[in-house]
Formats: C-alpha cells, structure tokens, sequence
C-alpha cells in the first residue's frame, strides 16, 4: 500500500490526537533510521502501523491473542500493552505487512524484548521521544537519541522500567529482560 492510502486507512482508525503521535513517531523514526543507517522505508511503515490496534476494545485484541500464535501471557498485565500483539496481527491481515522486522518492530514497541533488531530499537525510541511528549527526563532521552541507538534504548528502556516500578505497576517479563540485556552491554 503507498503511504498516502495507508495514512488515510490509519487516520480513520485513530482519534486525531493519537493519529497526529502517530505521525510524530513516524517523523522521528525517519530521522532516526537515517542516523542508524536503517531502512527508513521500513521505519516508516513501522511507525505508521505501530498503533493501529490502540483503540480495539480489549475483548476483541484477547481474541486476536489467543487465536493467532501469541504470547498468552500477555493476557495477565494489563491490556495497555495488548495492542502492539494485536497490531501485528491487523499489519499482516489487513495491511498485507510480511516483513518479519516491521512486523517484531510492531510488536515490541510496548516492552521491548532482548535481540531488537536496529528496526525496533528505533521504533521503541521514537514512540517515546516524539516531540509531543513531554515528561521529567526526556531530553536526557533525545540526547541518548543523538549518540547511539543502543544508548538512546537502554536510556528508553530504564525510563519506561522504572516508570512502571515507581508506580508498583506490574511488568512483563520482556521488558526486564530487555533492560537487563541493555544494561549489561553498555
Ligand atoms: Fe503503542
Ligand atoms: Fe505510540
């Protein structure tokens, strides 16, 4: 699909202020994907894509879940990180997606996980850096952004980590698993 109809198809499925996010991920992971020498091609899609299933009701991404080949565990935390299973999901079925890297980058952009390719570290980064948020610590994140991507995901990864512990909020094992992998590597 050309990027001008798949914008169209996503505005229709977005409330305007997730769909302008959207579009501000998209510009970031573009700047992004240019610095860390991916394919901005695919950041673009990714980034487009990446929230398509923010506003399913929760009944209907569980059943995505559990009939396609998920990770049910999911299903115990919360459903605010069910999207992104439930987006791949709709990114293959309704958009035709078959890259397996748009797709992981689709997929992980709510917890992270270990062995990001470069593709959804820089999703991950540029949902959380897109130059409408605004949150104690961002800057230290879009400097992290200038050096390198493995420095701006594991600043992203702590951030978001640590966020959820402040909170007593439960995390999914994923995301622990990817922030360790970042701390230990840098
Ligand atoms: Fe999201
Ligand atoms: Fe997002």
């Amino acid at each position: 699909m050309e990027t001008e109809r798949l914008l169209k198809e996503v505005e229709k499925r977005l409330p305007k202020k997730r769909f302008e996010h959207v579009l501000r991920v998209t510009e970031t992971a573009k700047r992004l994907a240019e610095r860390f020498s991916v394919p901005v091609e695919k950041a673009e899609l990714a980034a487009l894509l990446h929230d398509i299933a923010k506003y399913m009701e929760p009944k209907d991404m569980q059943k995505l879940i559990e009939e396609n080949d998920e990770d049910e565990r999911m299903l115990s935390f919360h459903h605010g990180i069910w999207h992104a299973a439930a987006g791949r999901i709709i990114a293959m079925d309704e958009f035709g997606v078959n890259d397996p890297d748009v797709l992981n980058a689709i997929r992980y952009h709510t917890t992270g996980r270990t062995g990001m390719s470069e593709l959804e570290k820089v999703i991950y980064v540029a949902d959380l850096i897109e130059s409408g948020r605004n949150f104690p610590g961002i800057e230290e994140l879009r400097n992290a952004a200038e050096r390198s991507i493995d420095i701006a995901m594991k600043a992203c990864i702590a951030h978001s980590v640590g966020y959820l512990v402040e909170r007593q909020a439960d995390v999914f094992p994923d995301s622990f698993e990817c922030y360790n992998e970042h701390v230990q590597k840098i």
